[in-house]
């Protein structure tokens, strides 16, 4: 059971690095829009240097921008050589051209995120096809309207359990602290958590309330 956290986002991942509950990173083209205009390689690599100012043990996810499977190759190698980190997942989007990408990266040791899965037949040719993790985007899966993401993740997690696969599920396209609890009931492996959540994670009324009891009590019995 991890935690990733979904951000690009300097000061959310290192405030997460910091209180040691991430086991990894992923980002997008999305994510990566929203933060200030400095390139994305040179972004990527303060990423780099984030994680491994703690450690250098996390997962870190980077996307391809491509759907051409020879550039998605060669964008992948492009980056295992830029960054230079050993955790390094490349993210393929699923697709029946991405799976050559996929298989040959695989093939060439370099680990594959598998993104933007929607259902169990994309999850588990990504997997087939030797990708280390299969994102599948629960919210998208339930705006869709096809499928019940719990399904999706009970079903692929079954199915990947039974075929011995060692590709782990990643829950993304969280918007909910429930969808979190939910994804990891379903039996996904990871979820990629928005660092908005964080908190609200963590907090808890009835907590505030014990906590100032236990202190207003002690502060009494030391008067
Ligand atoms: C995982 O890393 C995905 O890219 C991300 O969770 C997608 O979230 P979204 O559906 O909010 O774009």
């Amino acid at each position: 059971m991890k935690i990733f956290i979904d951000s690009a986002n300097l000061t959310e991942i290192e405030n997460a690095l910091k209180r040691g509950f991430i086991s990894g990173v992923t980002t997008n083209p999305s994510l990566l829009a929203k933060e200030p205009k400095s390139g994305f390689e040179k972004h990527i690599k303060k990423i780099v240097a984030l994680l491994n100012k703690y450690g250098g043990n996390k997962s870190l996810s980077v996307e391809v921008f491509s759907r051409d499977p020879k550039e998605i190759v060669e964008q992948a190698l492009h980056f295992k050589k830029i960054f230079k980190y050993k955790n390094l997942s490349i993210k393929v989007q699923i697709g029946w051209n991405e799976l050559e990408a996929i298989n040959v990266l695989s093939k060439a040791g370099i680990s594959v995120n598998c993104t933007a899965c929607m259902n169990v037949t994309q999850a588990l040719l990504a997997a087939n096809a030797g990708a280390k993790y299969v994102s599948l985007f629960w919210c998208r899966i339930r705006d869709g309207a096809l499928d019940n993401p719990q399904d999706v993740v009970v079903m692929t997690r079954k199915l990947l359990n039974e075929g011995k696969s060692k590709a782990e599920i990643i829950a993304g396209s969280i918007r909910s602290v429930e969808d979190i609890r939910d994804a990891f009931i379903a039996g996904a492996h990871i979820v990629t958590v928005p660092p908005k959540f964080f908190v609200p994670m963590v907090e808890h009324f009835k907590t505030t309330e014990a906590v100032d009891q236990f202190f207003k009590d002690f502060n009494a019995w030391q008067k």
